[in-house]
Formats: C-alpha cells, sequence, structure tokens
C-alpha cells in the first residue's frame, strides 16, 4: 500500500450548475435558456428528457449545502442562470432570482464553504439566442452586462470567479458538432461562436479587476489528452492537431494573445474565417488568476484519412471505459497537466471538473460505487503525480455533487457522489461520497 497525502494548502470541492440541478425552470420569473429550447424539440436528448425539474435544487439548496457541509469540502463551485436573474438577457434584474443565489451564498458562508461562481454553463438566454446568440457580436456586451451586475451584487461575498465553461463545448460541440444546444452544425458559426466567448471572458476579465479587486478569476476549458498510438509522424501529428482543437485554440489566446496559425489555416481551408476586430485579442489576454482545468477521458490517438477535419481517430487505451462510453486514462492526466506548464508556465490551476459516470442504483439504502473510487483514486494520484512535478494546483474539484440533467445523454448518465432519484429528488449518499469525505478530512488516501 501507498499513501498518497497533499498539502492543507490544497483546496477541495464539489461542482454542479445551474441547468442540471435547479428544476424550477418557469418558477419566480426565469424566462427560457437555450437548453429549454433544446431539450424539449423532439429528438435532441436521450429519452426526451430536460431540466424542467432536475434535481430541484432550487427548493432543496440548503439540504445540498447540508451535504457539502458534512462532505467537508472547503469550497462548491455551482453556476448562475443568467436567464433566471436577468430575463431578458441584458437590461433589468429579476429580484426573485437574484434572491435565490444570494441565499445558497449564504447558507454556504454560514456553513464556511467557499463559493466559486461559473458565470456561464451554456444556459445562454433564449431571447438572446433570437437574435444571433454567441454568433453574435453583441452578446459580448450582453454577457458583459450580466457579468458586471453579478460582480456587483456578489463580489463582496463571493471571491473566486469562473467566467466560462468548456468554451469547447459551448463552440464545436454545440454548433458544428450539433450535439449541445443550440445544435447547429456549421463550422463558421462554431468559429465566430468560439472567438465571441473568448471576447466576452476577456472583457468581464477587465471589469472584474475594478469591480471586485480582492478576488480571482478565471476561465474553465476542458481538455483530454491524445498520446500517439506510434511514434509515426503522421500519427504525431495527428495528435498534435486533435490537441490544437481543445487545448491550443482556447489557451493560446488568453496566454499568448494570438490563435495557432496551423487551425486558423484549416478552418479556412474548410470555409471557415476566423474574424477578429482591432482590440479583440488584448480584451481576451487579460491576465487572469487562474486557469480551470475539466479533465475527464484521453486516449491514443492515430492518423486516419477521413476521421474529421482533424484526422485523428481516437483508440481507448484498452477496453476500460466509463459508463458514458469515455475510455479511462488516468496517466492521460498527469500528461495534460505537465504538458499545460511546458506551454503556458505557471499558471495556478484549479481542477474545476473531474469525476466518472457509473449509473449504480440505490440498493438497501447503499449506493455501491467502486468503480467511481477507483477512477478518483486513479485521477487524484495523477494530481499528486503532477503536484510533484511542479505543476501549481490550487484546488480539486469532483464533478459532481449530485447527479444531475447530464446534457444530451438526460438523467440516464450520472456522475454524482449523491443518487438522485429523478421522481422523489430523494438524495441517497454513495460510497464515493464517503470516501471523498475520508480524503478531504484526512488530505491522504491509500492506493
Ligand atoms: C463537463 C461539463 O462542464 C458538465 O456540465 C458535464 O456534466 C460534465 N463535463 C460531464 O460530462
Amino acid at each position: 500500500m501507498t499513501t498518497i497525502e497533499f498539502s492543507k494548502a490544497l483546496k477541495w470541492g464539489a461542482a454542479t450548475a445551474s441547468y442540471q440541478i435547479e428544476g424550477a425552470a418557469h418558477e419566480d420569473g426565469r424566462s427560457p435558456s437555450i437548453w429549454d429550447t433544446f431539450s424539449h424539440a423532439p429528438g435532441n436528448i436521450k429519452n426526451g428528457d430536460h431540466g424542467d425539474h432536475a434535481c430541484n435544487s432550487y427548493h432543496l439548496y440548503k439540504e445540498d449545502v447540508q451535504h457539502l457541509k458534512e462532505l467537508g469540502v472547503d469550497l462548491y463551485r455551482f453556476s448562475i442562470s443568467w436567464s433566471r436573474v436577468m430575463p431578458e438577457g441584458t437590461g433589468s434584474l429579476n429580484p426573485k432570482g437574484v434572491a435565490y443565489y444570494r441565499n445558497l451564498i449564504e447558507e454556504l458562508l454560514n456553513h464556511d464553504i467557499e463559493p466559486m461562481i461559473t458565470l456561464y454553463h451554456w444556459d445562454l438566454p433564449q431571447v438572446l439566442q433570437d437574435k444571433g446568440g454567441w454568433e453574435n457580436r453583441a452578446t459580448i456586451d450582453a454577457f458583459h452586462e450580466y457579468a458586471v451586475a453579478m460582480f456587483k451584487e456578489f463580489g463582496d461575498q463571493v471571491k473566486s470567479w469562473i467566467t466560462i465553461n468548456e468554451p469547447w463545448c459551448a463552440s464545436f460541440l454545440s454548433n458544428y458538432l450539433g450535439i449541445h444546444a443550440p445544435g447547429k452544425t456549421d463550422l463558421q458559426a462554431a468559429v465566430d461562436v468560439s472567438h465571441h466567448l473568448l471576447t466576452a471572458h476577456g472583457k468581464a476579465v477587465q471589469s472584474f479587476r475594478e469591480l471586485v479587486p480582492d478576488g480571482e478569476i478565471g476561465y474553465a476549458p476542458n481538455i483530454g489528452w491524445l498520446e500517439p498510438f506510434s511514434p509515426a509522424a503522421e500519427d504525431q501529428d495527428a495528435c498534435r492537431r486533435g490537441m490544437l482543437w481543445q487545448k491550443e485554440w482556447f489557451m493560446d489566446p488568453v496566454f499568448k494573445g494570438t490563435y495557432p496559425e496551423e487551425l486558423i489555416q484549416l478552418f479556412e481551408k474548410h470555409n471557415a474565417i476566423l474574424k477578429i476586430e482591432e482590440g479583440d485579442l488584448d480584451l481576451i489576454s487579460q491576465p487572469i488568476d487562474f486557469m480551470g482545468i475539466n479533465y475527464y477521458t484521453g486516449s491514443l490517438g492515430r492518423y486516419k484519412e477521413d476521421a474529421g477535419l482533424f484526422q485523428v481517430e481516437e483508440i481507448p487505451l484498452d477496453n476500460r471505459r466509463t459508463d458514458i462510453g469515455w475510455p479511462i486514462y488516468a496517466d492521460g492526466f498527469y500528461k495534460a497537466l505537465t504538458n499545460l506548464k511546458e506551454s503556458y508556465g505557471d499558471v495556478p490551476i484549479y481542477i474545476t471538473e473531474n469525476g466518472a459516470c457509473y449509473n449504480h442504483g440505490v440498493e438497501d439504502g447503499k449506493v455501491n460505487d467502486q468503480e467511481r473510487i477507483d477512477y478518483l483514486k486513479q485521477h487524484i494520484t495523477s494530481l499528486h503525480r503532477a503536484i510533484k512535478a511542479g505543476v501549481p494546483i490550487k484546488g480539486y474539484i469532483v464533478w459532481s455533487l449530485l447527479d444531475n440533467f447530464e446534457w444530451a445523454e438526460g438523467y440516464e448518465k450520472r456522475f454524482g457522489i449523491i443518487h438522485v432519484n429523478f421522481d422523489t429528488f430523494e438524495r441517497t449518499r454513495k460510497e464515493s461520497y464517503y470516501w471523498y469525505k475520508n480524503t478531504v478530512e484526512n488530505k491522504r488516501f491509500e492506493i
């Protein structure tokens, strides 16, 4: 047995997102978001699921904070539903929507749990989508207005902020691959959206400095790892291209003030032009306080002529996959983190999400999700190696506190350390909850 031990300075947390847990979709003045529209259109979500009720956390937030308290975490990462607090997308605030988050924040602070707010976890107000959504540059200003309003409302109590969650998903998965809202398959739209999201991020950061001078702000890109299938140059190159799409496209602009030229050209070959206006890159490359990293999976990458835009075929390392079908690659987590340090230097990192989908149910009042415990152990061991290798990690935040609405996969796919019965909203702590609690408390575990 080996003991994996962490310094007391490392923060531990758990994460959720508004549309995935809140429910109360039609209550207290919330207007629809693109996810309401998308999930109610037939054929988009498995089993016709939608987020109307989700985990009912809008009403059960006190119970959820109690679960967090007993878990012993330092912080809770949650997102604000833009259309709940600002139903017109811009303009006046909805007092009941704001009150919900104020109450949640107070409940957290009363229990000594630090709130970490994500401003955009994909639920764009539908009224803004009706005007073109993130394809329209005006949405950058709308986001800025919303962000400023939130900094003013909550900046005195909340010191950790994330602008955009997983910009790759909000742009390419949603507008090129068509899997997430708004469900488009248009490369030009996806390229426009990616640039506008990053510009909106930068503009919000700029105002944050004035409004919350004692706070910290970052964003939370997702990253996987592609390890070349063989030493052959074509496999090495295919992996590099695949990584350019996930990593450099969303990080070079922020940390270097440039987009990768090779990708600009590749998109151009497919008739998608990156349109940058004067000042955009200065905005985007505002210094930030941390990078949030969401890591779940990785594969071997092999060159294949007809494998998508990047001609890279993803091959799982072995047959181990989680219940959502994603290959398990804990070593890839270490590789991704050390690679980020090589590329961008010592930018402090929060692991803003890491976790696994396993669909165990409740039996005799218990949920024995040993596979999730194994996944977490392997990944947190990789994190430990990365820390030893000098990657400046500030915290680790598990996805997710609760089973919830897993976007296009609906409720069937469960990522929580707490089981949720979606008919009764009953919460049942899984074995992984107790394992994580123990780890957070002792700052160590055995492998
Ligand atoms: C990333 C997203 O941020 C989160 O919303 C999602 O549920 C998890 N990954 C799992 O897919």
